[in-house]
């Protein structure tokens, strides 16, 4: 595979690809114009099932629209915020972030650090074991600079026996290119593992 012709979003999508299995209950949990929820129907089929939030009535509606346009019916569409969505859903084998704001939508209106970190904390409680969290993080321009470095400080602090975490950067790209990561639930903990560990930087 070739890099320079990719971005965070389409390698979230070879991921879901990859790992998404026919029957999977999974989230979309910021749904907006509902392109990543209908890539997500299709993977999981029609014994799967998937939950999509979003706090704008637009960005449901947006996504209603296009699912009915491909006649996917296996999608359950929440209006409310993500980080409330262990009062929807019980176990997700994958849940799936793409923070910013609505594309073609208002830019005042994104994610944020405070829900953003409530939320990722309630997509790992309710992860099955070998499940992933996927996240594309936008930052610069109009949504600045906090829910970037809140959610990577974050990441950072994860249990590593519990969770393994894999970051993505297109490094030498311009003008803030949005970033990829997994959060795996790791399925024999890290501990049991022959992890190379080096002193810390003084
Ligand atoms: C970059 S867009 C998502 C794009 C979308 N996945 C798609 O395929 O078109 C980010 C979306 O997150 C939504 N959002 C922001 N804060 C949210 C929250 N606390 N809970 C749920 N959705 C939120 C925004 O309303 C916006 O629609």
């Amino acid at each position: 595979m070739n890099y320079f012709d990719k971005n965070a979003l389409k390698l979230s999508h070879a991921h879901f690809r990859a790992h998404i299995k026919e029957g999977d209950t999974v989230i979309d949990a910021t749904a907006g114009r509902g392109r990543d929820t209908l890539l997500l129907s299709t993977l999981v089929g029609d014994r799967g099932k998937v939950f999509a939030f979003d706090i704008q009535e637009e960005a449901i509606s947006s996504t209603r629209t296009l699912l009915t346009a491909h006649g996917r019916k296996n999608v359950t569409l929440i209006h409310d915020s993500h980080h409330k969505l262990c009062s929807y859903v019980n176990e997700a084998a994958a849940v799936v972030f793409n923070f910013g704001f609505l594309p073609g939508g208002d830019h005042s209106v994104f994610s944020r650090p405070d829900t953003s970190i409530k939320a990722i904390d309630a997509a790992l409680s309710i992860l099955k074991e070998d499940g992933f969290v996927s996240l594309c993080i936008y930052y610069g321009g109009d949504t600045g600079f906090e829910e970037h470095d809140a959610i990577l400080a974050h990441l950072q602090s994860l249990d590593p026996p519990k969770y393994t975490v894999m970051l993505q950067s297109f490094f030498n790209r311009k003008n803030c290119p949005p970033l990829f990561a997994i959060i795996e639930k790791n399925r024999v903990p890290a501990a049991c593992l022959p992890l190379r560990s080096f002193r810390a930087r003084p």
